[in-house]
């Protein structure tokens, strides 16, 4: 497959996105990560710290990328002549909203494939909210941040490890 886009609101990316980034990157000539706005979330970080974070996490991985887009997935799809997406399946009540996105991206685009992976079993319960909160509270969030970008989610929340302001 030529181009595989990932999509997604990485606020922030966490270890689960780079399983899912790395394992994708293997299957396509170009993964491209773009970070896109969903209507329905108050994100912590704005887009452009959210490029960056990525851009530093994926440094190794030579064939992705990232950008960002403020419209339509289906519409960033056509603009880029690409023709799948791929989202990763944590547990199966993530299935039903990405089967409602997936039938709804197919209405708009109808050139557009959704694939699905699964998540890797040790990070299946990881989502960008909770690692926040633990963040907040001072907590350690070494396992399920990459390292690259540990300090910026501390930053973040005005914390250090252990609770420190
Ligand atoms: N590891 C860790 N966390 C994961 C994960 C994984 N493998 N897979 C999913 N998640 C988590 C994310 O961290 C995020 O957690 P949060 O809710 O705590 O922030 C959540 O699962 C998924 O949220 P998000 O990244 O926002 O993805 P989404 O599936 O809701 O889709 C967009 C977001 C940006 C792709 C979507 O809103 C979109 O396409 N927006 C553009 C506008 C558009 O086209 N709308 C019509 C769509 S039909």
């Amino acid at each position: 497959m030529e181009k595989l886009v990932y999509p997604g609101s990485f606020d922030p990316i966490t270890l689960g996105h780079v399983d899912i980034i790395r394992r994708a990157a293997g299957l396509c000539d170009e993964l491209i990560v773009a970070v896109l706005v969903n209507p329905g979330k108050q994100p912590s970080f704005t887009i452009g710290e959210r490029v960056d974070m990525i851009r530093r996490c994926i440094s190794g991985i030579d064939n992705a990328s990232v950008r960002s887009f403020d419209g339509l997935l289906a519409q960033y799809l056509q603009n880029i002549g690409a023709r799948a997406i791929i989202k990763g399946l944590r547990a199966v009540s993530d299935y039903e909203y990405e089967l409602q996105m997936a039938h709804m991206n197919k209405k708009l685009n109808i050139e557009m494939e959704t694939l699905f992976m699964m998540a890797s079993l040790q990070y299946s319960f990881l989502s960008s909210s909770t690692v926040k909160d633990v963040a907040r509270y001072g907590g350690d969030i070494s396992e399920f941040i990459p390292e690259e970008i540990i300090e910026d989610v501390y930053a973040k929340f005005g914390r250090g490890k252990d609770g420190i302001s």
